[in-house]
């Protein structure tokens, strides 16, 4: 707390910037605002509590430039920012399916929204889209510049298209209103605060180890991801922020090292000591084969940036967090 205290003297006679982010009492927002709050500026949190929480945001309640607002970005937001980072949209398939028609709505009116805000204010503005957009992908490991082969009408379109639709729309008003824009392609990023329950492979495998249930393969377990710890998600978030005015993206980030769902299953299962086993189910619907992402852009435009995390090591700050929430 003398932290918080000593924090709060010092941040009256710092300059500081005003940022909202949208989302952000989900798990990649969360850790955003508790970034930004303590490089000093004042963080508006924007959040309908869809699949965010509050307790995600409770420690950093104590800072007096950090404000929590309940609104859905489905509609209009009037406020004084300087800068935004649009996250709001469910990530994880269980949730972006529960209301499809909601999310494409997230997505798109939600794009619309912000840009709207960001061109009143004359802000930058950020948008998590996400490496969905490329679909199953005919080339790997996808580059910036590859369009994506994407189903339009099936079960996950709500998103892939959504995310697709507000990439569409940040661009167009860049071109049109010359917004200062900035379009993140995030690959899978987990770690602590991830939503548990919630269907995405990390926190599934992890949390069925913890409970000594047998781990859910989907397929034949063949199909890779590339995993990247939060942490390193984050650097590059704040590092895409402030990078040159003409560097629109859209920028790749994840980690590029790529793992099988069985090796991913062993090695959770090998990190919490469960006696677990695997159990194969059916492949749902447009499951790419593989995601893996090039990151070489993001190393030129963000000074070298690169994922710092191992999957070992994030692994084992995850299972912490997972423990400690049973
Ligand atoms: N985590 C990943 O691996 C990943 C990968 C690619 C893209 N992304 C993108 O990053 C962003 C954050 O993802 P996350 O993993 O933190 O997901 P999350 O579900 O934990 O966070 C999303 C947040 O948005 C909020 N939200 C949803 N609809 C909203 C609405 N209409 N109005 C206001 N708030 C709303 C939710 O309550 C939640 O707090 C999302 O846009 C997601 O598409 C994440």
């Amino acid at each position: 707390m003398w932290f918080v205290h000593f924090y709060n003297e010092v941040y009256k006679l710092a300059v500081v910037v005003k940022i909202l982010v949208t989302g952000g009492a989900g798990f990649l927002g969360s850790h955003l605002c508790e970034r930004l709050l303590v490089a000093g500026h004042e963080v508006l949190c924007v959040d309908n509590f869809f699949t965010g929480s509050k307790k995600n945001v409770a420690h950093l309640m104590h800072y007096f430039n950090f404000e929590v607002m309940r609104h859905d970005v489905t509609f209009p937001l009037y406020v004084e920012v300087n800068q935004i980072y649009n996250l709001a949209c469910p990530a994880s398939p269980i949730h972006y399916q529960y209301d499809p028609v909601q999310t494409t709505k997230t997505s798109v009116h939600g794009a619309i929204n912000m840009l709207g805000l960001a061109k009143r204010l004359n802000a930058r503005i950020l948008q998590a889209s996400t490496s969905e957009v490329y679909g199953d992908p005919e080339i790997h490991p996808q580059i910036e510049n590859y369009w994506g082969r994407v189903n339009p009408i099936g079960m996950r379109s709500c998103y892939d298209e959504g995310k697709r639709c507000a990439e569409t729309l940040f661009f167009d008003y860049w071109r049109q209103h010359k917004i200062e824009i900035k379009v993140m392609r995030i690959f899978n990023t987990y770690g602590p605060k991830m939503y548990p329950n919630d269907g995405r492979v990390v926190s599934n495998f992890i949390i069925q180890a913890l409970r000594g249930e047998p781990l859910s393969i989907y397929g034949d377990g063949l199909q890779t991801r590339s995993f990247c710890y939060v942490d390193d998600l984050i650097d590059a978030m704040i590092l895409m922020m402030s990078s040159q005015v003409d560097f629109t993206g859209p920028l790749n980030i994840g980690n590029p090292s790529e793992i099988n769902m069985l090796e991913l299953a062993e090695l959770v299962i090998k990190l919490t000591s469960s006696k677990s086993k695997l159990v194969f189910k059916p492949l749902p619907q447009d499951d790419p084969r593989q995601r893996k992402p090039n990151i070489e852009l993001a190393k030129a435009q963000l000074g070298g940036w690169e994922p710092k995390v191992c999957l070992l090591d994030g692994l084992r700050e995850t299972i912490k967090y997972f423990q400690s929430q049973f």
